[in-house]
C-alpha cells in the first residue's frame, strides 16, 4: 500500500479495521421486550468497555510520547553527574593535602571545539599526570564536544551529547577515584567544588609555555609547567579557557611526547587507568561474542578486569567517514604518526611515501599512502595474512573491526578476511548489543576490546590507535610485535628505489 507513512502510522484507521456497524448489532439482539434486560446490560458493559479503551490511551499515549523523545534525544547522563559532585573528597574539612588547604589545578584551556574524544583524552592523562605530579588535586568537567552551547550537538545529521560526564567513560584517579597504593596524593575533584573551595584562583595561560616548549621533548615541557607553578605560590591554578591547552596537539602528534614515558608509565594515572562500569559492562556482556572460546583459547574472554590479553583476537582499527578526506590532508601536509604510535620498538615505523608534503605526489605515491590511512578491504585483507605469518600473529581466531565505516564497507571488509581463514567470529563496532547510555560511549567499548586484543592493526595517524597502543604498551603484557599498523614496507621499498631510479636517470640525462 503506498501510503505517506505519518506521525500517527502506529494507530488504526477506519480504512484499515472498519468498526462494527449498527447493522451487525441487529443481528445478533433484536429489540423484543423480553431481550430489555440483556440489551441494557449489554450496553452498560460496553461503556465499561470504552471507559477502558479511553483510561489505556491516556495512559498509553504519553508512554509512547516519551519513549519517542527518549530514543531521538541521546541520553544526559544525570545520574552519573550527580554522583561525581557527591565524591567525598568534596569536603572543604578534609585535611590537607585535600579540603581547603589543598592544592588544585584546573585546566580550563582544555580541548572542547568539537574534537573526538581520541583527541581529549591525551591530554586529559597528561593534564592529570601533572596535576599528580605537583601534588595537586586534578580539577576535572566533562568529555566536551561543546562547552557553552545547548545540551545536544549535531554530528553528521544526528544528535549526540555536547558535554558526557567523564565517569561514563573512565573509573581510576582521573575521575576521583582512589590512586592505588599508599599514594597520598589529594584525589581529583570537580569543576563545581573547585569553584566553592577555590572561590578566587590565580589565573595563568597555556600559551604562556606551550609555544615555546612544545617543540622539545615533552620532559622539558613538564618541568617547565612543574616551575610555573611553584611561581604562582597559589595553592588554587586556573589555566584559563582559551588561552591553548597545556599539552597541545603537537605535543601527541611528535615523538616528543615519548620522552615523557618512563615516567609517566610509572604514574598511577596510567597504572591506575580505568574504564568506566559502564563501558567495562559493555565490554562484559559483548566479548563473548567477539572472541568465543575455542579449543586453543578454551576461556578466552576472562575476567573484565585487570586488562589482560584476549588469545586468539585480532583487531582492526579502520577509520572510515571524515578520514576519507582528512588522509589526503595528511598526505599534503607530510603528517607524521601520533607520537604514541611510533615507540622505537614497534616493527612498523613511519615513512613518508615520496612527495609527501609537497602537493606534487605521484598517483602511485597516494595510493601507497591511501594504503596506510584509507585501506580498501582487499588490502585489509592481505595485510592481515601478512600478519597472521608473524610469530605475534599465529594462532588468531577472531576478528574485531573498531570502525565508522558504512555497513556495506564493513560488509565488503568481512567478506575479505573470510577468505583469509574461517574465522571463529568477525564482528564491527556495528554488532555491539548496547544499551543508550552505552551507545555514546561506544568507542570507549572499543577501545577497550582494542587494548586486549592479541594483536591490533590501527591507524598510524589516529589519536585513538595512539592511546591503544599506548596503554596496550602500559597495561597489557605482550610484546610490541603485537602492535602493528596498516602499513607496507616492500611496496614502500620499491617504491623508494623506482623515486631514486628515476632520479639518476634524469642526472645522467
Ligand atoms: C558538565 O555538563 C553538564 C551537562 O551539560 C553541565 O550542567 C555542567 O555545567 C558541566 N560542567 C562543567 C564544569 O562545565
Ligand atoms: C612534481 O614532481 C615531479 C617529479 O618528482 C617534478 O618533475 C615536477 O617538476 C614537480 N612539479 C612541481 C610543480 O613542483
Amino acid at each position: 500500500m503506498a501510503r505517506a507513512i505519518g506521525t500517527y502510522e502506529l494507530l488504526p484507521t477506519n480504512e484499515d479495521t472498519p468498526l462494527p456497524t449498527p447493522a451487525v448489532q441487529h443481528d445478533r439482539f433484536s429489540w423484543g421486550p423480553r431481550n430489555f434486560c440483556s440489551r441494557l446490560f449489554a450496553f452498560r458493559r460496553a461503556r465499561y468497555f470504552l471507559g477502558f479503551i479511553l483510561l489505556a490511551l491516556c495512559l498509553l499515549i504519553p508512554y509512547r510520547l516519551y519513549e519517542r523523545h527518549a530514543s531521538k534525544y541521546p541520553p544526559l547522563y544525570e545520574k552519573y553527574h550527580a554522583k561525581e559532585l557527591a565524591l567525598p573528597q568534596h569536603n572543604p574539612d578534609l585535611p590537607y593535602p585535600e579540603g581547603r588547604e589543598g592544592k588544585y589545578l584546573w585546566v580550563s584551556a582544555h580541548l572542547d571545539g568539537g574534537f573526538g574524544w581520541g583527541n581529549f583524552m591525551q591530554e586529559l592523562i597528561l593534564d592529570a599526570y601533572l596535576a599528580h605530579k605537583d601534588g595537586r588535586a586534578f580539577v576535572f568537567d566533562n568529555y566536551t564536544w561543546d562547552r557553552h552551547g545547548p545540551e545536544y550537538s549535531e554530528y553528521h545529521g544526528h544528535l549526540i551529547p555536547s558535554r558526557i560526564p567523564l565517569t561514563a567513560l573512565l573509573a581510576g584517579p582521573i575521575v576521583g577515584g582512589p590512586f592505588p597504593g599508599v599514594d597520598h596524593s589529594p584525589r581529583s575533584v570537580r569543576k563545581e567544588y573547585f569553584d566553592t573551595v577555590c572561590p578566587d584562583p590565580v589565573k595563568i595561560k597555556g600559551n604562556d609555555l606551550i609555544d615555546t616548549y612544545v617543540w622539545g621533548p615533552t620532559t622539558i615541557l613538564v618541568e617547565k609547567w612543574l616551575e610555573r607553578l611553584e611561581l604562582t605560590n597559589s595553592k588554587c591554578i586556573e589555566v584559563v579557557e582559551g588561552s591553548q591547552q597545556m599539552f597541545s596537539l603537537w605535543t601527541f602528534g611528535t615523538t616528543n611526547v615519548l620522552s615523557l614515558w618512563p615516567d609517566l608509565v610509572k604514574s598511577p594515572i596510567i597504572t591506575g587507568f580505568r574504564w568506566s562500569p559502564l563501558v567495562e559492562a559493555g565490554y562484559a556482556k559483548n566479548i563473548p561474542l567477539i572472541n568465543p572460546p575455542s579449543v586453543t583459547h578454551p576461556s578466552h574472554y576472562g575476567e573484565t578486569y585487570p586488562y589482560t590479553a584476549l588469545g586468539g583476537l585480532l583487531a582492526l582499527q579502520i577509520r572510515r567517514g571524515d578520514f576519507e578526506e582528512h588522509c589526503v590532508n595528511l598526505l599534503n601536509w607530510g603528517a607524521n604518526w601520533q607520537g604514541f604510535n611510533r615507540f622505537p620498538e614497534l616493527p612498523d615505523q613511519f615513512v613518508a611515501v615520496p612527495g609527501a608534503g609537497t602537493f606534487n605526489i605521484s598517483d602511485e605515491a597516494r595510493a601507497e599512502h591511501l594504503k596506510r590511512c584509507y585501506p580498501t578491504p582487499g588490502q585489509i585483507a592481505d595485510r592481515v595474512r601478512e600478519i597472521m605469518q608473524t610469530d605475534a600473529g599465529r594462532n588468531l581466531e577472531n576478528v574485531y573491526i573498531m570502525t565508522n565505516g558504512q555497513p556495506d564497507f564493513i560488509a565488503e571488509v568481512k567478506e575479505a578476511l573470510r577468505g583469509v581463514k574461517a574465522w571463529g567470529s568477525i564482528k564491527s563496532s556495528r554488532d555491539l548489543i548496547v544499551t543508550r547510555e552505552q551507545d555514546y560511549v561506544k568507542q570507549a567499548i572499543d577501545m577497550l576490546i582494542g587494548i586486549r586484543a592479541q594483536v591490533l592493526i590501527g591507524n598510524g595517524w589516529s589519536s585513538m590507535s595512539s592511546n591503544i597502543v599506548m596503554l596496550r604498551m602500559a597495561l597489557v603484557d605482550l610484546a610490541p610485535d603485537h602492535h602493528r599498523f596498516w602499513f607496507d614496507l616492500h611496496m614502500l621499498n620499491l617504491l623508494a628505489i623506482a623515486q631514486s631510479l628515476a632520479n639518476k636517470i634524469v642526472q645522467v640525462v
